[in-house]
């Protein structure tokens, strides 16, 4: 797959350390258009005032409709085509830089990798390759299709991947077996993550177990998902760092994501 031509130098690490509100401006109108207009301005009047009402009434749903859904923990896969299209689209090497993420997080041959939210499995694909056939990759989502897909992929050692159906609220991990857990642009989709946190340590090698968390920077980006459904990176820290975890490692050198990488507290 190249990750070795995909991005792989320096790495930046760092040491650890409609409801529009049409209601006001429409009755400062009508009052001015009243004035205007005497007996037929106040029959006209009404006239508007019902349709202000009703615009009034309507816009809740308006909203709603061309609105995003809420951001509750996942998208749900409607269209497997498009996300193999997005996930795997082969412009992403060139920002999303997976031999740097692979440096970063240290990965070595025997060692046991989960990538948690692995979508299509881009990042478990490089992360397989780099094991060289020893070790394991666990790709866990909550969307058997996408799981599925990976699957049927003829390109893929699968003796090394392993598919992990999860449920929202537990990754599914063996305990005490995992040397990193890797949550790309999926930590956001995380409900109740403190709790999450627990079920994860649970399942880190005590040793050498670490979470690294890439997520897209806060802000209007040509990419990901809109602000509001971001998490902030000082956040993210914060959540970690009050469940009883260190930033261990950080790297600036991902130009959308920040990129975290947390060690709990012995
Ligand atoms: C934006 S995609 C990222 C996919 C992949 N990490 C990548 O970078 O190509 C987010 C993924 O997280 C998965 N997801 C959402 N909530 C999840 C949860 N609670 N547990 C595991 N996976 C989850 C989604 O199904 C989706 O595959």
């Amino acid at each position: 797959m190249g990750a070795g031509g995909s991005g792989r130098r320096g790495c930046g690490i760092l040491s650890t350390g409609c409801g529009r509100p049409v209601t006001g401006a429409y009755y400062i109108a009508l009052q001015d258009r009243r004035r205007a207009d005497g007996r037929h301005g106040d029959i006209e009047m009404r006239r508007h005032l019902c349709f202000a009402i009703l615009l009034a009434a309507l816009a809740p749903m308006a909203f709603a409709a061309g609105a995003e859904e809420p951001h509750q923990g996942r998208h749900g896969i409607q269209n497997l085509e498009a996300w193999v299209e997005k996930f795997e689209n082969p412009e992403r090497n060139g920002w999303q830089f997976p031999g740097l993420v692979i440096d970063v997080l240290g990965i070595v041959s025997g060692d046991h990798v989960a990538d948690l939210g692995a979508g299509t499995g881009y990042f478990s694909r490089f992360f397989a390759q780099e094991l060289e056939g020893d070790g394991k990759v666990y790709a866990v989502d909550i969307e058997a299709p996408a799981l599925e897909y990976l699957d049927n992929r003829k390109d893929v050692d699968h003796d090394v991947i392993e598919t992990v159906l999860a449920q929202p609220d537990d990754p599914n991990l063996p305990d005490g077996e995992i040397d990193v857990v890797v949550v790309v642009n999926t930590w956001h989709h995380i409900e109740k993550r403190p709790r999450y946190l627990k079920k994860l340590r649970r399942a880190l090698d005590p040793t050498t177990g670490r979470v690294a968390i890439i997520d897209w920077y806060k802000g209007e980006l040509p990419m990901g998902p809109p602000p509001e459904h971001k998490l902030e990176r000082g956040e993210v820290i914060a959540e970690f760092e009050a469940a009883g975890w260190n930033l261990s490692t950080e790297s600036t050198g991902l130009p959308y994501q920040y990129f975290l990488i947390f060690r709990p507290r012995r």
